[in-house]
């Protein structure tokens, strides 16, 4: 089975096709710092860049997202957020529901969500989503947001570099191509920009949490704390408990859970 990236294939499998302003490239520096370029120069609302490789994917907390040529999809999205129902602080929480609908269609095994936006499948990570905003300093709301998404689509363990592929796996799903999931995952998230039920969309969210419940660590204004993670709030924070019984509300930042926890 071919699985060579396809504009038009993508195209004819999407439910809008008039939406997507898609552009398919072999390779690029990051989808996201490309898709910033163009929206420099006034590319619409919905233009989607997908690159069959990155030579320096750009993940959250300034590291690199290992990007190879063939297994994976690298994509960026361009938000205009007068342009969507749902308020443009819930992007990075949409794009994790609609990478997780997905793969709960395409795979054997059920994704999870590690907040605040990493998806793993068997004990490993098999997606990272990078929302950047551009501000728009008279008003100080979003001019545009761009949401990157990379999925680990079939990269086999061994090509992952060094202490990498003890953290890093593929999803591995049978008898689809990397276009029928990317139309896909457009469409689960086109629905979802187009609803402002905030709610359901948090509690759907919560139901793939890999945290909820478990015990965490993270640290905090340069500080290590460890609890047990009870909720995440409508506004998509993280709400912990210490071991002393303070209450702590996460909206940023990274938490670590213990090994054994990340399997479901
Ligand atoms: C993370 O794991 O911290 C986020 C990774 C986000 C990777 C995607 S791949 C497509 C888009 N372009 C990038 O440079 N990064 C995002």
């Amino acid at each position: 089975m071919s699985d060579k990236l396809c504009g038009k294939k993508i195209l004819s499998l999407v439910k809008k096709q008039d939406f997507y302003n898609l552009i398919v490239l072999d390779s690029v520096n990051s989808t996201n710092s490309y898709i910033k370029e163009l929206a420099v120069s006034g590319t619409p609302h919905a233009t989607t860049v997908i690159a069959d490789s990155q030579t320096n994917g750009r993940g959250r907390l300034g590291r690199d997202f290992f990007s190879p040529c063939g297994t994976g999809i690298y994509m960026s999205i361009l938000i205009d957020p007068t342009k969507i129902k749902l308020p443009a602080s819930y992007l990075t929480i949409a794009a994790g529901v609609a990478v997780c609908r997905t793969l709960t269609d395409i795979c054997d095994d059920s994704p999870s969500i590690k907040w605040v936006n990493d998806i793993f499948m068997h004990g490993k990570k098999v997606c990272g989503i990078l929302a950047e905003s551009v501000i728009n300093s008279e008003t100080n709301t979003p001019s545009y947001v761009i949401v990157g998404i990379g999925i680990n689509v079939s990269t086999a363990a061994e090509i992952f570099p060094g202490k990498l592929n003890e953290i890093a796996g593929s999803v591995f799903p049978e008898n689809i191509t990397r276009n029928e999931i990317i139309a896909k995952l457009l469409d689960e998230f086109d629905n979802i920009c187009a609803n402002a039920e905030i709610e359901n969309l948090v509690d759907e969210y919560k139901k793939y949490s890999l945290v909820l419940g478990k015990k965490i660590s993270f640290t905090k204004n340069g500080k290590a704390f460890s609890g047990t993670a009870i909720d995440i709030n409508l506004d998509g924070n993280l709400v912990v408990i210490l071991e002393d019984g303070q209450e702590i509300i996460l909206s940023s930042g990274e938490v670590s859970l213990r090994s054994s926890n990340f399997l479901n």
